[in-house]
């Protein structure tokens, strides 16, 4: 079993910025002890530092004292409807298929609201602007859901969020099937209005191959032909036969030999294309709409029950995602997404450095000290698990609605400014825990001793060769996973 030992780092990450304050003002006070000018300062930070109680006993990972300089939250987004609708499924969704449901607007609003108790004290700094980035796959469900956080990280216990009954959702362009405004996601939350300084949040366009950064596996050749030589493996047909039991369980639920799906378009097609033979995948996505059904309370037409439905499924379904998501072709799906994170962890990194250095330190700028930069990756299950097989990690857990991994790096404070130290965390949607990647034992570690390790499994654009991507309804094949 993994380690669950999220409580005990929150309390680690729940440092205060009055302590890195106070110990920036300190190393200040020494180094421009010099200038004459010093002595107005001086006199503010003794004020300061009289006035401040000492808070340094604080249990925690190893970054006592610590200065957060970067966070970054890949997440995927929260609770949808299904993504297609299904002959057998006796019941209409009350979104648009593959739309964020309201419950999944709450549970980004929520998300936001722990990053924000998490790491707000730590983004904001009395002399520097708030350095937020957020980017989204091009996806109504992912934009709703980070328009969601941000609201979440910018309000947090601010406002009370009313009862359902009083949100007003009206506002909701297509049923959900278009991204919604922030001030729209305001009112389906029941806030009476939004913050104006929201980050704009960036979408990546899957025309563009900037598209890769967040859907590597889809947009770039090196995967899918990998995936498309899998499909036809010794492997794959092993695995066939080891979830017969399953595969027939699903024809039982389909009453039929085929899985048809009667949305292609928005539209009621009945004919031969609209169906798919029985397989591992349909298993997967049955399971995949009796997971979005269950939470939001729609009963699911099955022999047994809904849950014993879901339970029968899941070995093939963790059987799949493991076989697709493997640590092999994890440069392959998350290398670009890796490099994008390594490269932000040490921009960060070499601007706190030269914050730190005597020539740059100029009289006039006391509060030199800058809040930590954040990036939020809005997107899916499969960049999430993309992420983990780039990380070299084998035995996840699958992610649910709003699992996200955090990657903090804290500059190391008392013991040495330039290697700071990295914490790796990953929460499923159900529990969080250290993420034990090799070369960075139980998440922790040096932040070049976790370049080290990962030097292998970075890539680049460079190393992708762009295929645009199939409309997701028209194709079956390239949407494989792709939750
Ligand atoms: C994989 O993780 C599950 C729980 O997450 C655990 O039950 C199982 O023993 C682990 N397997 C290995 C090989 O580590
Ligand atoms: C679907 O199953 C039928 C009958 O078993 C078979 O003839 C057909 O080739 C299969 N189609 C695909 C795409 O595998
Ligand atoms: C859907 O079908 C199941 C049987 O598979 C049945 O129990 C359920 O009541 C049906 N639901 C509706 C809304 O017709
Ligand atoms: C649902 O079905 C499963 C499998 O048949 C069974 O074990 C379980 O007791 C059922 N649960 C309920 C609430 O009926
Ligand atoms: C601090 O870390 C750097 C780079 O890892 C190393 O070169 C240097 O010797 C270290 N300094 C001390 C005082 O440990
Ligand atoms: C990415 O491309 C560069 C330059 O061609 C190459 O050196 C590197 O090995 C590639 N990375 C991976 C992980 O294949
Ligand atoms: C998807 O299918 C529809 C109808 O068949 C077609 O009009 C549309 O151009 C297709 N989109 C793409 C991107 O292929």
């Amino acid at each position: 079993m993994m380690k669950h030992r999220y409580a005990s780092l929150r309390e680690g990450a729940e440092l205060g910025v009055d302590d890195a304050e106070q110990r920036c003002r300190r190393k200040l006070w020494k180094r421009s002890i010099m200038s004459i000018l010093a002595l107005l300062a001086l006199a503010a930070l003794v004020t300061f530092l009289a006035a401040s109680p000492r808070g340094d006993a604080h249990p925690g990972v190893g970054h006592e004292d610590g200065r957060l300089l970067f966070v970054g939250v890949l997440h995927r987004h929260g609770a949808r409807t299904g993504i297609h609708h299904y002959t057998f499924e006796n019941f209409t969704w009350p979104w648009k298929l593959g739309a964020l449901t309201l419950e999944g607007m709450e549970m980004g609003f929520n998300m936001g609201k722990k990053l924000r108790s998490d790491y707000w004290r730590h983004l904001t700094s009395s002399s520097s602007q708030m350095h937020i980035d957020a980017t989204s796959t091009n996806v109504p469900r992912t934009i709703d859901t980070v328009h969601s956080a941000l609201l979440g990280l910018f309000l947090g216990d601010q406002v009370k969020t009313s009862s359902i009954l009083e949100r007003d959702c009206s506002c909701r362009p297509d049923r959900g099937g278009q991204a919604s405004s922030v001030e729209c996601i305001g009112k389906c939350l029941g806030l009476d209005s939004v913050p104006s300084e929201l980050p704009k949040v960036k979408v990546l366009q899957s025309s563009s191959i900037e598209a890769s950064l967040l859907q590597q596996p889809y947009v770039c050749k090196e995967y899918r032909t990998w995936l498309s030589d899998f499909d036809t493996s010794q492997q794959y047909s092993a695995a066939v036969d080891e979830f017969s039991e399953q595969i027939r369980f699903l024809k039982k639920v389909v009453n039929g030999d085929r899985l048809c799906f009667d949305d292609l378009t928005g539209k009621t097609i009945k004919n031969d294309e609209t169906c798919t033979n029985i397989t591992l995948e349909a298993v997967e996505r049955v399971w995949d709409s009796a997971v979005c059904a269950l939470f939001e309370g729609i009963d699911y037409p099955s022999p047994t029950n809904h849950t014993g439905l879901i339970d029968t499924f899941q070995p093939t379904v963790d059987w799949l995602w493991h076989h697709w998501f493997t640590v092999d072709q994890g440069p392959n799906m998350g290398g670009i997404l890796l490099n994008d994170i390594l490269e932000r962890m040490h921009a960060a990194q070499v601007a706190d450095e030269s914050l730190w250095k005597t020539e740059n330190r100029k009289m006039g700028k006391v509060a030199g000290f800058q809040g930590a930069s954040m990036v939020l990756y809005s997107a899916h299950d499969s960049t999430v698990a993309s992420l983990l097989a780039a990380l070299g990690l084998e035995n996840w857990s699958l992610p649910s609605f709003v699992a996200h991994i955090t990657v903090e790096l804290w500059a190391s404070g008392t013991s040495n400014e330039t290697d700071p130290r990295v914490v790796l965390q990953y929460y499923d949607g159900r529990d969080g825990h250290m993420l034990d990647v090799r070369g960075c034992p139980d998440g922790t570690c040096a932040y070049s001793s976790l370049v080290a390790a990962l030097s292998s499994r970075r890539m680049t654009m460079a190393n992708c060769t762009f295929v645009a991507p199939k409309e997701a309804v028209n194709s079956t094949a390239a949407e494989k996973g792709r939750r």
